[in-house]
């Protein structure tokens, strides 16, 4: 795994968008794997501000996203389908019926799974996926235990999971209980990757994953024997490497 430390959020960012605009300028049709949370919201605003400045089109992008919560429907402020139109595609050229989410919100989910699986399938894998990681280790909602063999799937969220979610919802109680989530095998045959993580309160889980051992237990761990991972970390994220 090769380790980047960002000086500055302003570099981290510079960084995260000119790996996204290489894939982009590299490939036909390129295929993105996004995320959500707080951590690539920097890179989304230079993305948007690249687009802007004419330096890169998203016109023959497609995009996967990693994760959305069950039963929320597509225009709640949570769902994240809403933080992805809201966040970037209403903001750049990409054709919206490119951009893909896990449907959360409908009566059969282990279908959603498949349905979703399918897309994947017919494009042939990502070019590159964007991951941040939870303090517990997790990637896209893939929770401690999670197979490394899994594929797309509904997995039920732990409860530190949803308590730091919470940030986002009026109480705990409104945070889902469930979610869909790309499995860990889904995530690794992903051509590259790009785990970005932030902040003191990542700092333990970034050095799990640096010198833990490759376990369930810690699905970010999956990653060591992916062929080319890069992190990126912040000064406070790397700070006990
Ligand atoms: C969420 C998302 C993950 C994200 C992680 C970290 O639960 N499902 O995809 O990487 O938690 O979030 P944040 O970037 O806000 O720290």
């Amino acid at each position: 795994m090769k380790i980047i430390v960002g000086k500055s959020e302003n570099s981290m960012n510079h960084y995260a968008k000119n790996c996204i605009i290489d894939v982009i300028k590299t490939n036909d049709q390129p295929v993105l794997g996004l995320a959500t949370g707080s951590t690539p919201v920097g890179m989304y605003q230079a993305l948007i501000q690249a687009y802007r400045q004419g330096e890169v089109s998203f016109k023959d992008v497609t995009t996967f996203n990693l994760d959305e919560y069950v039963n929320l429907a597509s225009d709640d402020p949570n769902s994240y389908r809403y933080f992805m139109n809201d966040q970037l595609f209403n903001h750049i050229d990409i054709q919206l019926d490119h951009t893909f989410v896990p449907n959360g919100n409908t009566t059969d989910h282990q279908q959603a799974c498949l349905d979703y699986e399918q897309e994947i399938d017919q494009h042939d894998h990502l070019d590159l996926q964007v991951l941040g990681i939870g303090t517990n280790g997790h990637i896209g909602f893939n929770e401690p235990g999670t197979s490394f063999e899994s594929r797309t799937h509904v997995i039920e969220l732990e409860p530190s999971t949803r308590e730091a979610n919470a940030r986002f919802f009026a109480s705990l109680d409104d945070v889902p209980t469930h979610a869909i989530t790309m499995g860990i095998e889904t995530i690794m045959e992903s051509k590259a990757i790009l785990l970005i993580a932030r902040g003191a309160d990542k700092k333990q889980a970034v050095k799990e994953l640096v010198d833990g051992k490759r376990s369930p237990d810690f699905p970010a761990s999956a990653l060591k024997t992916h062929p080319r991972v890069t992190m990126l970390l912040d000064e406070a994220a790397a700070s006990l490497l």
